[in-house]
């Protein structure tokens, strides 16, 4: 079985949901407290064992390729104020050089066609792929529990989580094989469908945004017709992977956030300030006293 080495992260995404704030500053570089969305994302994949790092970008998305690069001015100013903590951190914390590629998502035809962007460089080998909207609180990383799930059964797998059923139609969710456990932690699956009406779900379990995928799927993501939305949805494409290939759901142990609508944005802020080894203890005090008013 070859091991997941690589990542994709589609980070082409305009981010209207938290508009105008995404105007000029790319909805994975938000901060969550003092770090950009995106490097919790990247810290999971790493915690996986993750050596390269796929991102599919867009228009004004430079800020990104920027962030995972080195700043020498502001490390040099850093070490002539012997800032020497932070200094280390922001150079620890990105993948080392030659690890991450960029390439350019040129239309925004949806989430299938920006993975289908990345299929050079992840050639002939399983990857993974992480949509960076979603946080997960988890240790071990989500990612880390899906690849050593996958180490044991191999195939495809998707991280899923229960949703109660009037949120199913905003996500991807997931049929359970007839007959099978669904209290277990990996499911076999039997079907998957985008952004189905409440009526026409097949269960409460909705795609949580993190894939351990075959190589085979970038074959059929460059046919793949436009469905829910009009857009090439990933989801369609693992449908029909499944026809020839295993593909498990994982029910990972911990806590998502959908950073890229405003209300999950704000709860993944107060998660990780309330968590924080710095100014967790006052967070809990403050937001105690806010709510007490
Ligand atoms: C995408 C996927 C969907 C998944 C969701 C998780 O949808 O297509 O299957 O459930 O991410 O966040 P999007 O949120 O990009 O519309």
């Amino acid at each position: 079985m070859k091991p997941i080495r690589k990542a994709v992260l589609p980070v082409a995404g305009l981010g209207t949901r938290v508009l105008p704030a995404t105007k000029t500053i790319p909805k994975e570089m938000m901060p969550v407290v003092d770090r950009p969305a995106l490097q919790y994302v990247v810290d999971e994949a790493r915690e996986a064992g993750i050596e390269h790092f796929v991102f599919v970008t867009g228009r004004n998305k430079g800020a990104i390729e920027d962030y995972f690069d080195r700043a020498f001015e502001l490390e040099a100013t850093l070490r002539d104020k012997n800032k020497s903590d932070i200094l280390d951190r922001i150079t620890a914390e990105i993948p080392a050089a030659g690890t991450t590629s960029f390439v350019r998502q040129q239309s925004p035809l949806g989430l299938g066609h920006a993975i289908w962007c990345a299929r050079d460089v992840i050639g002939d080998e399983p990857f993974a792929i992480l949509l960076p909207d979603v946080i997960v609180k988890a240790a071990p990383s989500c990612l880390a529990q899906m690849v050593e799930a996958y180490n044991q059964v191999g195939g495809n797998i998707i991280a899923v989580d229960p949703v109660p059923m009037d949120r199913v139609s905003s996500y991807g969710v997931i049929a359970p094989k007839a007959g099978s456990d669904t209290s277990q932690a990996l499911i076999e699956m039997e079907a998957m469908v985008e952004k189905p009406p409440q009526a026409e779900a097949p269960s409460n379990l909705k795609i949580t945004g993190r894939y351990i995928l075959q190589p085979e799927i970038m074959k059929l993501l460059s046919d793949q017709a436009a469905g829910a939305g009009g857009e090439i949805q990933l989801t369609d494409a693992m449908a029909r992977l499944m026809q020839d290939q295993s593909f498990f759901a994982y029910k990972y142990d911990g806590l998502d956030y959908d950073c890229g609508s405003k209300l999950g944005y704000f709860e993944a802020v107060l998660a990780f300030a309330l968590d924080h080894p710095e100014i967790g203890i006052d967070a809990r005090a403050l937001t105690k006293n806010m709510l007490s008013e």
